[in-house]
C-alpha cells in the first residue's frame, strides 16, 4: 500500500492505494486561508501538519488493514509558497501562498536586474512565486528576513515534520524562481537577484527518489513504523500529471482545483515566457512541462456557492433545469477573484458580473460563472498554442472535474475533447501515492506513465461554438476595459 498526501490550499487530501493504483480509502481535512491585508494570502504551516495527522487518522479508522500495510509515503502540495524557518526549524511567520499578490514591485526589480531571468527560470517573475516574496520580506519585514535560516515549499514543511529532513522535488523547486530549469539545479544568479542565500534552500531530489524516512516521533503520531520511506513527490501540478500518467511529450490535462492549469508534458526544456506560459522541470527525471497557470481554476464556483448559500450540486442542477431566456443575454462573469497569472500577469484585477438585468436569475448567474471558468481555459489554450503546444484532447482532474456540466461547457467553449479518468478528483494526492510506489521500485517509470481508465468523454458540441466564440470575445473585451480600474 502507498499513501499519498496532498497539502492543498482549501484542504489536505490523502489517498491509500495499492501498486495497481486501486484506492483503498480517501480522506480530506479542510484548511482556511488568511488575508490580513488586501491581496495577501497566508496559512500557518502548523495547520498543514495538524490536517495531515487528521487525514491519516481517518484513513487508519476507515481502512485499518490497508493502513497497516503502507510501504511508502509520497507528498504533493500547493506550489510557490514561502515557508521561512529559523535556525531551530520553527516557522518565522505564516507561509506566504501562491495566490498572494503583495510582491509586484519586487518582481519588477528582479526582471530589471536580470534581463535573461525568464529564459533561465522558465517564466517571468510574478508575485505567485517564492523568490520575490523573500525580496519583499527583506524590504518590508526585515526582522523576519534577518531570522531566515531555511526556506521550504509548503509540502516540504510536512516532510520536515515526517522525516526531520530538508528536501524538495524538482517540480516544486521549479516553482520557486530559483531553479535553473534546464540544468535542474539551484541557480546562484536567481538567488542573488532575490536576496536569497543558496544555503537556505533544501536538497533537490527527483520526485521518484526517496527523500527521507519516518522519524520515531512522526511514526508514533501517525500509528506507522519508524523508518518508513518518504518519497520526494511533487508540486501539485506535476503530481497531478503523474496521477494521470502525463509524462511524455504532448500528454496534456486540465486541472480544476482552487487554481487551474492547462498542462502539457515535454521531453525537453522549452521556455516561452510570452503569454505567461510556465516551462518547468517535471517531478520525473528528464522531463519538463509547459503550463498555463490560472489563479482561480474552479474556485469561482465554490465562491458562488458560499455567497449564495446553495450547494454547488444544487446550483448546477438549477442551470440544467433552466430553460431561461436568450442564452446570449446571460451575464458575463470575470473569474479573477485573486487576480490572474496566465495570460494577464495581473495581481490587481478582481472578479465581477456584467450585464445583470431586472429579471436575471440565479441560474443565469451560475451559468456566467461556469462559462467564465471555461473561457479562462480558452485563454490558456491560446497561451500554450503561442508557445508552440497545440492541445486537443486533455484529460481533466481535480474537484471541478466532478461536474459534467462544467466539463461539457469547457469542451464546447475550447473545442477540446475532454476525458475524465477514474478517480480524477483525487488529483495530486493520487500522483503522490504513485510517486511513492515508484520510489520503492513497486512500479517502473513506464508504468508511471500509464493513463488510468476512462470514466467519461466530453465531445465539443459544434452547435455551441458560435455562441461561446461571441461570449468569449466580450469576456476578453470586458477584462481589457476593466483592467485600468483595478486597485494597486
Ligand atoms: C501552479 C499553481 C497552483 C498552486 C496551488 O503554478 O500556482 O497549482 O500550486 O494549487
Amino acid at each position: 500500500m502507498f499513501l499519498g498526501i496532498d497539502i492543498g490550499t482549501s484542504a489536505v487530501k490523502a489517498i491509500l492505494m495499492d501498486a495497481e493504483g486501486t484506492a483503498a480509502a480517501r480522506a480530506s481535512a479542510p484548511l482556511t486561508v488568511q488575508s490580513p491585508n488586501l491581496g495577501w494570502s497566508e496559512q500557518d504551516p502548523t495547520t498543514w501538519w495538524t490536517a495531515a495527522l487528521a487525514v491519516c487518522a481517518t484513513l487508519r479508522r476507515d481502512a485499518e488493514t490497508a493502513y497497516g500495510a503502507i510501504a511508502a509515503i509520497g507528498l504533493s502540495g500547493q506550489m510557490h509558497g514561502a515557508v521561512c524557518l529559523d535556525a531551530a526549524l520553527a516557522p518565522i511567520r505564516p507561509a506566504i501562498l501562491w495566490n498572494d499578490g503583495r510582491s509586484g514591485a519586487e518582481c519588477a526589480e528582479m526582471a530589471a536586474a536580470l534581463p535573461g531571468l525568464a529564459a533561465l527560470a522558465g517564466v517571468p517573475p510574478t508575485p505567485s512565486f517564492t523568490a520575490p516574496k523573500i525580496l519583499w520580506l527583506k524590504r518590508r519585514e526585515p526582522e523576519s528576513y534577518a531570522r531566515i535560516a531555511h526556506i521550504l515549499p509548503p509540502k516540504d514543511y510536512v516532510r520536515l515534520r515526517l522525516t526531520g529532513g530538508l528536501a524538495t522535488d524538482m517540480a516544486d523547486a521549479a516553482g520557486t524562481l530559483w531553479l535553473d530549469q534546464a540544468k535542474r539545479g539551484w541557480s546562484e544568479t536567481l538567488c542573488r537577484v532575490s536576496a536569497t542565500d543558496p544555503a537556505w534552500l533544501p536538497r533537490l531530489c527527483e520526485g521518484t527518489q526517496l527523500a527521507g524516512a519516518l522519524t520515531e516521533a512522526a511514526a508514533m503520531a501517525l500509528g506507522l513504523t519508524a523508518g518508513l520511506p518518504v518519497a520526494a513527490g511533487g508540486g501539485d501540478a506535476a503530481a497531478g500529471a503523474v496521477g494521470i500518467g502525463a509524462m511524455n511529450q504532448g500528454d496534456a490535462f486540465i486541472s480544476l482545483g482552487t487554481s487551474g492549469q492547462l498542462f502539457a508534458a515535454a521531453d525537453s526544456y522549452r521556455p516561452n515566457p510570452a503569454g505567461m506560459v510556465h516551462a518547468f522541470a517535471h517531478a520525473v527525471p528528464d522531463r519538463w512541462f509547459q503550463m498555463a497557470a490560472m489563479l482561480n481554476g474552479a474556485r469561482p464556483l465554490q465562491w458562488w456557492s458560499e455567497t449564495t448559500g446553495v450547494e454547488i450540486a444544487d446550483l448546477l442542477a438549477e442551470v440544467e433545469n433552466d430553460i431561461g431566456k436568450d442564452p446570449g443575454r446571460a451575464p458575463l462573469f470575470l473569474p479573477y477573484l485573486t487576480g490572474e497569472r496566465t495570460p494577464h500577469n495581473d495581481a490587481a484585477i478582481r472578479g465581477g458580473f456584467y450585464g445583470l438585468e431586472n429579471d436575471t436569475s440565479r441560474a443565469e448567474m451560475t451559468r456566467a460563472v461556469i462559462d467564465a471558468v471555461a473561457y479562462s481555459f480558452c485563454d490558456a489554450r491560446d497561451a500554450l498554442a503561442g508557445a508552440g503546444t497545440r492541445v486537443t484532447a486533455p484529460s481533466a482532474i481535480g474537484g471541478g472535474a466532478r461536474s459534467d456540466l462544467l466539463l461539457q461547457t469547457m469542451a464546447d467553449a475550447t473545442g477540446f475533447v475532454i476525458r475524465r479518468r477514474k478517480d480524477a478528483d483525487a488529483g495530486p494526492a493520487y500522483g503522490a501515492a504513485r510517486l511513492a510506489a515508484a520510489s520503492t521500485g513497486a512500479i517502473t517509470l513506464s508504468e508511471l506513465a500509464q493513463t488510468p481508465p476512462l470514466d467519461r468523454q466530453f465531445d465539443p458540441d459544434p452547435h455551441k461554438a458560435a455562441h461561446h466564440a461571441e461570449r468569449l470575445a466580450r469576456y476578453r473585451a470586458l477584462y481589457a476595459a476593466l483592467a485600468p480600474f483595478a486597485a494597486g
